[in-house]
């Protein structure tokens, strides 16, 4: 059995810019509830996101769009509670932080001191570098995301590769840079065909995490319910899947309902025991009668004594 109760040292800011730099790779997962970010507080993963993608596999809404900020919170505060290790990073939902710096802080500060993330991330380049500028300032560390950002979905026409022609490809560059300078600690890079990431990773300084963005970044993120197969849709390209849970869920919950048809569950090692219950029943009989043992027997329980 393995040792739950030592704790390694917290990941950090700085230790992940270290990471690049000695060139080990950075892991990021999503979690969206308590057990969840206890089993990866005690795996290796770096960063635990608290992505908005919680809408779509938690919540089953179409796109992210529709999330607030009070329910990101709400899962924020579980993941927080279970993480002593991993860095937690709160994913800034549409509409939270859009409508500038004064609204960005103050959304961005609940995550901090509401829900106990060591930092946020938010969608957008050089569009977003002012309100991710002003952010650092006000002590609220920033991870941004760039290339297919999917809170920006009706204008790509949908969840689509971006970056694909030259010109494309080197405005995410642009973006890269106007992020980097404007104080973010890390970048997402999603969607984004690889040779992309390949022009950008060595030429920042801070690290980029990929997903959908080939092996070229400093590290990778994916969705929890994807590496898990826990969601039985085709999953996107770039997903790869770590086990195959959907059908063990499914079977272990038809295994129950067989159990509990066929008297297999509870068994005598399920139940509660008392020390007389010879004496109950001879008391009951007493004060209601004896009763049928067919529960459909209609009558049989009489109570004599009521
Ligand atoms: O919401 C999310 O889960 C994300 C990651 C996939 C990067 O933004």
């Amino acid at each position: 059995m393995s040792d739950t109760s030592f704790v390694p040292p917290r990941v950090t800011l700085p230790g992940l810019i270290s990471k690049k730099q000695r060139g080990e790779k950075i892991t990021m997962l999503t979690a969206y509830d308590y057990p969840s970010a206890l089993i990866l507080d005690r795996s290796e993963v770096d960063i635990v996101l608290i992505g908005d993608s919680l809408a779509m596999v938690m919540l089953g809404h179409e796109n992210t769009l529709s999330i607030g900020m009070d329910e990101m919170l709400h899962h924020a505060r579980a993941v927080s509670a279970a993480s002593k290790r991993a860095l937690v990073v709160g994913d800034m939902p549409y509409g939270s932080y859009q409508n500038g710096i004064t609204q960005a802080i103050q959304n961005g500060m609940r995550f901090v001191k509401e829900a106990g993330c060591a930092a946020v991330k938010l969608e957008g380049g050089k569009q977003r570098a002012g309100i991710i500028a002003a952010m650092v300032e006000a002590e609220i560390p920033v991870m941004a995301h760039i290339g297919m950002t999917p809170q920006s979905m009706h204008r790509f026409g949908g969840f689509r590769v971006q970056g694909k022609s030259a010109d494309a490809a080197i405005a995410i560059l642009e973006d890269a840079f106007a992020v980097q300078e404007a104080g973010a600690f890390a970048v997402v890079l999603e969607s984004i065909p690889s040779a992309v990431a390949a022009e950008i990773t060595p030429r920042l300084r801070i690290p980029t995490i990929g997903i959908g963005a080939g092996k070229h970044c400093d590290g990778q993120v994916l969705v929890w319910h994807d590496i898990l197969g826990l969601i039985d849709t085709r999953p996107a390209r770039f997903v790869k899947r770590y086990a195959n849970l959907y059908p063990e869920i499914l079977k272990a919950a038809n295994d129950f309902c067989t159990d509990v048809k066929e008297e297999l569950y509870p068994g005598a090692e399920h139940s509660y025991n008392m020390p007389e219950p010879d004496l109950l029943a001879e008391r009951v009989e007493e004060l209601y009668g004896s009763h049928s043992t067919h529960p459909s027997d209609e009558g049989s329980f009489t109570k004599s004594k009521v």
